[in-house]
């Protein structure tokens, strides 16, 4: 086999990588939109390069970052008013002239790339190394979506009947209420908005309470780049004011990503509205496994988990929770993976020198502290990471080992891995997988290339990753989003996510 052909003389887990986050600092990076154009271009990405290094200390001196004021759930009414009175003007604009203000938008998040996430840094306790290709995501979502607005939105002349002409175009539905959570403070946020307002909507735009400073300067960004005050307004506040916001009459659609919990509370309140049918994209969780065989390459193994896993403090909605190793190889991998996890540094954000910050806030510690107790229970533990004694809200990476597919339990959303071998066919293994009822990321490792199609056609799942990590999609390259308890599409980033928003009319004329 591979296994034996590879010998075992391994590398040595304390030699794995001095540091396996930053080493792969640009794995999953998103990158410019000269992507488009064929060229692949990271440069100037590096947190830790001497010229990026003192940008980024500069805009953290100087970043300021206000907080707006919650919004009372009684002034919902009058916003969502102003956003439908203000709708049929904006969507009667030619197309050109909202792209061109998501164009400008992406050209100032690139020009204050180091202020951007330094905001990031200070508000969502990210690092460095996650905020900058964050910033890089935003600024892509808008340009991918003014690219495709510009294609999708022109007026089409269809096949003609004698004596008729008809062509079909799509336009904005309304007023969209935009929720979205703490974790990618600025790109989920950006996309969800910039998306609603090139296709012609107006948006209430309602972020995460952990997380509203830096949506309010995304949101001046854009009214500085062109959208009128009355186009795009802020809604600030916890669950209840996105559910008053949900439940207002006039709102036309619901670009949701957060809980899977959440998007269910969210679907059951659009269906018992009066009135017209209500559009809900919903992006959600998942226990998103990755299945190794044995011929897989043990050391890209290690590095891609510990990406998956760990990046981000595991708070990614793609970040992997259950990997699933072929009997035959996982004492191998289990102790490499032991090695890789003690090199993890677990620190401020704010230090470069960290390959992961803490989690958000107190109320997520204790959940994640809660769900570790559980598997400390039920599992054996694998490997620990050190934890600093002063980071207020960190948590050390760990990993366990359970005896089955079906004890993966909930979404664990933290640095927390879950590890179960398989033995005999690989089919079953992907079937029990999938009766978990997630559908988002999927990680495979094999060098068998028909078993990884073999998987990649049976898995329900979203994003399929063979042979890499399994995070960190790139705008308009790998368009991101699940199924079944993951979401309902369309993908964002993807060609698809735009005509969800709109809606669609058909013109005959009889000439
Ligand atoms: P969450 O569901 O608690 O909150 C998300 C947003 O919904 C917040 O703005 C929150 O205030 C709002 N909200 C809460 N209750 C509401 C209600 N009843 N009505 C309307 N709005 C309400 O999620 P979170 O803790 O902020 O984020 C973590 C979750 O998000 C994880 O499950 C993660 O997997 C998921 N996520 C998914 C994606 C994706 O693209 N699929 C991306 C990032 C995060
Ligand atoms: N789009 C993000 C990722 O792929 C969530 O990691």
């Amino acid at each position: 086999s591979f296994v034996n052909q590879l010998g075992d003389e391994r590398i040595a887990p304390a030699a794995l990588v001095p540091s396996l986050l930053r080493l792969s600092a640009h794995s999953g990076v998103t990158l410019p939109l000269d992507l488009f154009e064929g060229r692949r271009n990271t440069a100037g990405l590096d947190p830790t390069s001497a010229d990026m290094a003192t940008s980024l200390q500069a805009a953290w001196i100087t970043a300021d970052l206000a907080t707006p004021p919650e919004t009372a759930v009684d002034d919902i009414g009058q916003i969502v008013d102003t956003l439908a009175a203000a709708q049929r003007g904006w969507n009667a604009l030619a197309v050109e002239a909202r792209a061109d203000i998501l164009d400008r938008a992406a050209d100032a998040l690139e020009r204050d790339l180091p202020l951007w996430c330094a905001l990031i840094v200070r508000e969502g306790h990210r690092t460095w190394a996650d905020a900058i290709p964050e910033v890089r995501e935003a600024a892509d979502f808008c340009r991918y979506y003014a690219q495709q607005a510009r294609e999708w939105m022109a007026t089409r002349t269809l096949r003609s009947i004698t004596g008729e002409r008809n062509t079909w175009r799509l336009r904005g539905r309304g007023v969209w209420a935009c929720i979205s959570p703490w974790n990618f403070p600025l790109a989920i946020f950006a996309g969800q908005v910039v998306a609603a307002l090139v296709t012609g909507n107006t948006v209430a735009a309602k972020p995460a309470e952990q997380t509203p400073g830096v949506a309010a300067r995304f949101i001046a960004l854009l009214h500085d780049c062109g959208v009128p005050r009355d186009v795009l307004i802020g809604v600030y506040g916890a669950g209840d004011t996105g559910a008053a916001l949900v439940a207002h009459p006039q709102i036309a659609g619901v670009a949701f990503t957060g809980s899977t919990a959440v998007a269910k509370v969210i679907a059951r309140t659009l269906a018992g509205k009066d009135g017209p049918i209500v559009p809900l994209i919903a992006e959600t969780g998942g226990i998103n496994a990755m299945i190794v065989d044995a011929t897989a390459l043990l050391e890209q193994v290690v590095d891609a988990v510990v990406q998956s896993t760990f990046r981000s403090a595991g708070q990614r909605c793609s970040a992997l929770r259950l990997l699933c190793v072929q009997e035959d190889m996982a004492d191998g991998l289990l102790e490499m993976l032991r090695g890789a996890i003690g090199l993890l540094r677990v620190g401020a954000p704010s230090d470069l020198a960290s390959d992961l910050g803490p989690v958000i806030d107190a109320e997520a510690l204790a959940k994640l502290q809660q769900q570790i107790a559980q598997l400390e229970q039920q599992a054996r533990l694998i490997a620990r990471a050190e934890l600093p004694a002063d980071l207020a809200n960190g948590i050390a990476p760990v990993a366990f080992e359970i005896d089955a597919i079906e004890h993966a339990g909930e979404e664990i959303f933290g640095p927390v891995l879950q590890v179960v071998r398989w033995r005999g066919e690989i089919e079953p293994v992907v079937e029990r997988i999938n009766a978990l009822g997630y559908g988002l990321t999927l990680g495979v490792q094999t060098r068998i290339d028909q078993r990884a199609s073999q998987i990649a056609d049976s898995a329900h799942a979203g994003n399929v990753y063979i042979n890499r990590n399994m995070i960190g999609a790139v705008v308009g390259v790998q368009p991101f989003g699940g199924e079944g308890l993951s979401g309902t599409g369309p993908k964002a980033g993807g060609p698809l996510y735009l005509t969800r928003f709109c809606s669609e009319s058909t013109l005959s004329i009889n000439t």
